[in-house]
């Protein structure tokens, strides 16, 4: 039975998508099946994915209205598979709230598909909206990159918090690992932020960090992860580690 992961912060720009996006890549370069799906309005996961609208073209919005609706595309990874979203994804917001169990939609939508692949890794918008709560609800578990900066800590409490409240929907749910993203040894304060955040949380940080470093900054507008855009680069093999990392801990 696959595994489902989401990366969740509510902070916007602490590197969500580009872990989704090359943890989803570096899974599959690791020859595991996986889904990457794009929970996020901004569709910035499905154009790292090189998939562009076209006719006819499904999004996961389409598929939580109506999981017949085939919307699994492939990518230039053969063992990596996407779910594009696009902005109709906003209109979800207002629209789950009318429906029964609007928490539960997204993991109905996701049953059938489950059995398909090893690893289905979410995006998610930087709010702890109700698209957020549907990723939690749907997830085995969740991964949080946090950036060393000086307010990491409190929002780390507040997802933390929500956590609490998503095991009622989701007893199961675990934390799968919170990981330090843009890391930048030449900054004192990151490693004022490291040591506070490995002295409260202990072994749910990943030992893996992944630095800052230009070419993921640059793979995006390349609509590609940074293992094809460059596989010999730092960010490709922290993002590759963090995969090995990631596996070793879920055994
Ligand atoms: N390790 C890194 N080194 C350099 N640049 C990075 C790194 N990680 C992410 N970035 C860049 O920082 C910006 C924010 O990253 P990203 O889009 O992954 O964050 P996000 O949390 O998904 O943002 P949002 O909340 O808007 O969805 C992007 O321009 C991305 O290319
Ligand atoms: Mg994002």
């Amino acid at each position: 039975m696959g595994k489902i992961i989401s990366v969740i912060n509510q902070k916007g720009g602490v590197g969500k998508t580009t872990t989704a996006v090359n943890l989803a890549a570096s899974l599959s370069a690791l020859e595991k099946k996986v889904l990457l799906i794009d929970m996020d309005p901004q569709g910035n996961a499905t154009s790292m994915s090189s998939i562009k609208e076209e006719e006819n073209f499904n999004t996961i919005y389409d598929m939580m209205a109506d999981p017949a609706v085939k919307a699994v595309y492939p990518t230039k990874l053969p063992s990596l598979k996407v779910i594009p979203c696009n902005f109709n994804l906003t209109g979800a917001e207002i629209e789950l709230l009318e429906v029964e169990n609007r928490e539960f939609v997204l993991k109905e939508t996701l049953k059938k598909l489950k059995d398909k692949f090893d690893f289905i890794v979410i995006d998610s918008p930087p709010t702890l909206n109700i698209l957020t709560v549907n990723n939690m609800v749907a997830s085995n578990g969740i991964i949080i990159p946090i950036q060393c900066e000086y307010f990491a800590l409190e929002g780390l409490s507040r997802i933390m918090e929500t956590m609490k409240s998503i095991k009622n929907l989701n007893p199961s749910v675990e934390i799968y690992g919170i990981l330090l993203t843009m890391y930048d040894k030449r900054v004192k304060l990151t490693y004022e932020v490291e040591n506070d955040v490995r002295e409260h949380f202990g072994d749910l940080v990943f030992q893996t960090v992944i630095p800052r470093n230009v070419k993921l900054s640059e793979s995006p507008s390349f609509g590609m992860p940074i293992l094809l855009y460059d596989v010999a680069s730092i960010g490709a093999k922290k993002y590759l580690e963090l995969a090995e990392e990631f596996l070793e801990r879920i055994k």
